[in-house]
């Protein structure tokens, strides 16, 4: 099945939330803080004022009333504190965008009283807490065993330290929002958002609206991985500007300020420590995490939980520990915690395996386990030895000699790599409607589509429920007026939505044809007492450069055990996406932030470097079919976040593998090569 809104977006005919006509609109250019901590000692906006076609500049010198701000980064404008350098601390409104953003650059003049500001994530900081969870409600240490005893009766051990930096979530559309106040005091935001229903629940709280007299539209949406999980200020401070001049207002953040006021990956500092018998059975895993947020507020990134899900182990750790920083709030990005987690994880089973003479492959097989390490819960379905075979199968892992550093061709290095992948499958309570007009059905549902063929996946699973065909099916998403829906988020959206969407067209189906909803809060809530995650299993070939230590991936294989596919073309592509996304975070992606200003360096696509299509020339995907009666009516797992879980696990052990030196810092840029 084609993508069903493919052919509006490639002719342009598909609105994004920008780009809505609306009668009468200006626009407005958010001021930035200048300084990473303190006060600000006072805000002059005059000569933005007095520059033709400036509208008001609204500031915390107005501290704009606000209702329940229980969002800290959402409370804009409250008062003179400033918590980290690109916070916004006012917004100019103008007839046109470019008088907006020069009145905003030269208009507002600014002075502060700062303090010294601590922005350095260390393993010694002394403000490091653990936290009491991390998220979503994960307790943040586990400990089953004795991890120091197994470690110590162990033939072989790995204890080494990995880092990630802080990584940028870039998607195409930037953050943006058009308000529109109607005449009765209702408001309507056409905004970037990954979940109408929940945009409209807090950003209603925050300006003290009732939800209903909110709404939230946002038909298509280019990409968001996270960023556009929750509301970011930018929605809440174009709905005051709108309110303070009376007319609709657009404003979107520059690529630039995505990087202060979208959220971030957390970098990491991961200790793990594994211990093993002779025959490569894990004696001990270790996992402690060392991670950062803002003093504003906690966003604990459950970096270590994977522990908790991979290998049988008799003795078991896994640990967080944050420190607060004059930072943005990190957020969510594309498995946030698998990600990072899994690269240290994966990283070191591969040093444990070199450590025990044995073929990663083989060591992770012996320690496949019966059941969850962390909760003993069963698994509802787990196909990663499969995945593993069918992988190494496909990528012809038999022919490999596992001495490293031995095979130039040329002045390129070649080497493989494997990794395992994971993600939990996620269900959230969603409502969905289906109707017959003219023949046709009309389903209804607040789910959102990011680029993830969302769409054409609930039109798939709607044709399948009613015995349609798909083109007879039209699914109306992206507005919060639609029955309220979970987020696209956590790779639960398709689970979420498409249960409601079963639910409600048996229901049609039974009572004759006329409309029908159905919610789905009690049947997610009674859900079986199972362990659910996907699995998966990636394979890399790498070439570094013998002169340069230049790194390019010339092959890179996924096999995934995802439950049912539901709709093959965009679910390839999901994952080819994750996986690309895996590779940058392997070799180029980083966040470069400045000490001594506090500032992010790296804000740009020209700065900030993501996979080009010269960087991912072969990326091969599989699945394998799996039957799971244990996840929901389409017996389907998330896909949108485990490809770029265990990507660059496989780099790095290909690298290792090309090259002898090991490499446990991302990214793998040349410098560290050589
Ligand atoms: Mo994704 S980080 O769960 O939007």
């Amino acid at each position: 099945m084609n993508r069903v809104e493919g052919r509006d977006k490639v002719t342009g005919q598909a609105t994004y939330a920008y780009e809505y006509d609306v009668e009468g609109v200006v626009y407005a250019f958010v001021v930035q803080s200048a300084i990473a901590k303190g006060r600000i000692r006072s805000l002059d906006p005059s000569a933005a004022l007095a520059t033709p076609g400036v509208l008001a500049v609204l500031s915390s010198a107005d501290r704009p009333e606000l209702g329940d701000t229980g969002d800290p980064e959402l409370a804009v404008f409250q008062g003179p504190e400033i918590a980290y350098h690109g916070q916004a601390v006012a917004v100019v409104v103008a007839e046109t965008l470019e008088v907006a953003r020069e009145a905003a650059r030269t208009g507002v003049r600014v002075e502060y009283d700062e303090e010294p500001h601590d922005v350095r994530l260390r393993p010694d900081h002394p403000g490091l807490y653990r936290p009491k969870v991390v998220n979503p409600v994960f307790p943040s240490r586990t400990e089953k065993g004795d991890v120091e005893a197994g470690l110590a009766d162990a033939a072989v051990t790995v204890d080494e330290v990995y880092t990630t930096p802080v990584l940028h979530n870039n998607a195409m559309e930037p953050h943006a929002t058009i308000a529109v106040w109607g005449p009765d005091g209702d408001l309507t935001l056409y905004d970037s958002t990954q979940g109408p229903t929940g945009h409209r629940d807090i950003t209603a709280r925050v300006l003290g609206l009732p939800p209903e007299r909110l709404r939230v539209v946002s038909r298509h949406v280019g990409g968001g991985f996270g960023s556009k999980g929750t509301p970011r200020p930018q929605a809440v401070i174009a709905a005051l500007a709108a309110r303070a001049v009376g007319r609709p207002v657009k404003l979107t953040l520059t690529r630039h300020q995505m990087y202060d006021m979208t959220g971030y990956r957390t970098p990491t500092i991961q200790r793990v420590r594994l211990g093993a018998d002779a025959q490569g059975r894990l004696t001990a895993l270790d996992h402690d995490v060392v991670e950062q947020s803002s003093t504003l507020k906690e966003f604990a990134e459950q970096t270590a939980i994977v522990g908790r899900v991979m290998y049988a182990t008799p003795a078991l750790r896994t640990d967080h520990h944050l420190a607060r920083l004059d930072v943005p709030t990190p957020s969510w990005m594309r498995a946030p915690g698998e990600a990072p987690g899994m690269f240290a994880l994966e990283s070191a089973m591969d040093e444990l395996a070199i450590a025990a003479g044995m073929d990663p492959i083989e060591l992770r097989i012996i320690n496949e386990p019966d059941a969850e390490p962390g909760s003993g819960r069963p698994y509802s379905s787990r196909n990663l030895v499969a995945c593993l075979r069918e992988g190494a199968h496909r990528f012809g892992w038999a022919r490999r000699d596992p001495e490293p550093g031995i095979r130039l061709e040329g002045r390129w290095l070649v080497g493989t790599g494997v990794a395992s992948s994971t993600y939990p499958a996620y269900r959230r309570p969603t409502s969905a409607s289906v109707s017959v007009l003219n023949g046709d059905f009309i389903v209804r549902v607040a789910a959102v589509d990011i680029g993830t063929g969302a769409r054409t996946a609930l039109t798939r699973i709607a044709a399948d429920t009613l015995g349609a065909s798909p083109e007879q099916v039209r699914v109306e998403i992206g507005d919060s007026d639609l029955p309220k829906a979970t987020l696209a988020g956590g790779s639960m959206g398709t689970a979420s939505w498409g249960t409601a969407v079963v639910r409600a067209c048996e229901a049609l189906l039974k009572n004759g044809g006329k409309e029908a909803t159905a919610d789905t809060t009690e049947e997610v809530g009674e859900a079986a007492d199972f362990a659910r995650h996907a699995f998966g299993a990636q394979f890399a070939e790498v070439r570094v450069h013998a002169d340069t230590g230049e790194v390019r991936v010339s092959r890179l294989l996924g096999v995934f055990a995802a439950g049912r596919i539901i709709a093959p073309q965009l679910a390839r592509s999901q994952f080819i996406g994750g996986m690309t996304m895996g590779l940058g975070m392997a070799l180029m992606e980083q966040t470069v932030l400045d000490p001594d200003f506090g500032d992010f360096l790296t804000d740009d696509l020209a700065q900030y470097h993501v996979p080009a299509c010269a960087d991912v020339p072969a990326i091969e995907v599989a699945w394998i079919d799996e039957e799971d009666p244990y996840l929901n009516p389409m017996g389907s797992k998330g896909i949108g976040e485990i490809g770029i879980v265990g990507t660059a696990a496989a780099i790095a052990n290909a690298v290792h593998h090309a090259t002898g030196h090991r490499i446990r810092h991302l990214p793998i840029t040349p410098d560290k090569l050589l």
